[in-house]
């Protein structure tokens, strides 16, 4: 288990949090980190079982944390943080996962660098991106990445401030993706829709046969 919160230690997440959307909105993307109602819902669509798994756009690590209390072996837990002071912070916070300071659209590079996984055998990809703040090219980069790294009938669980999946569907299309609705945080500030992506049935036997 890791150590539970502390009011001042949420105080000083946050305003680290804050400090770096000051600097740079566009990829920070939210005002303040998750709260524990979405971290929790986030963590509930992990598939049984599931034991390798990658977190990108972690901030401050709220559902790092969540997961590694519900079971999820730091060893097996690759972390992608683009902002290097919110990575040094996860590096302090969680030393025992691998932490990288990296960008989501590399992954396939970064998991073959930190020798994390052989493609095709992360189980889950959790992630807090901004997605729908990003251009066309990136979200097709990124998941192009994420889905290499990803067993066939693994998935990519996704947040979102809107009530619609942030990615567009003919995107989804051209990457044989679908999408299925997972919970809803009222309690979030702002409120949140979680998004569960998957690989079509024809998609994940070609990722078999690969
Ligand atoms: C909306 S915040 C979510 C933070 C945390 N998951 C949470 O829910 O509190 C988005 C995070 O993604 C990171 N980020 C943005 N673009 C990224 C990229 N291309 N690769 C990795 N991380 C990225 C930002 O630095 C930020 O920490």
């Amino acid at each position: 288990m890791t150590q539970p919160q502390s009011s001042s230690t949420s105080g000083s997440q946050a305003w680290l949090f804050f400090r770096q959307w000051l600097k740079n909105p566009l990829s920070i993307a939210a005002l303040a980190p998750s709260g524990a109602q979405l971290a929790g819902l986030m963590t509930a669509e992990l598939p049984a079982g599931a034991s390798r798994v990658i977190e990108l756009g972690a901030g401050t690590g709220v559902f790092t944390r969540t997961m590694l209390d519900n079971g999820i072996a730091p060893e097996q837990l690759l972390v992608v943080e683009l902002n290097e002071e919110l990575y040094e912070y996860l590096r302090t916070q969680f030393p025992t996962a691998h932490v990288v300071c990296g960008n989501a659209c590399d992954l396939t590079s970064i998991v073959a660098e930190k020798e994390f996984a052989s493609a095709g055998q992360v189980d889950a990809i959790v992630s807090g991106l901004g997605l729908l703040n990003m251009s066309r090219d990136l979200q097709l980069s990124i998941m192009r990445s994420a889905f290499d790294v990803l067993k066939p009938g693994g998935c990519f669980i996704q947040f979102t401030y809107s009530p619609k999946p942030p990615l567009p569907r003919e995107l989804l299309d051209e990457l044989g993706l679908s999408v299925r609705r997972g919970g809803f945080a009222w309690r979030n500030i702002p409120p949140a829709s979680v998004f569960v992506f998957s690989r079509n049935r024809s998609e994940q036997m070609r990722a078999v046969r690969k």
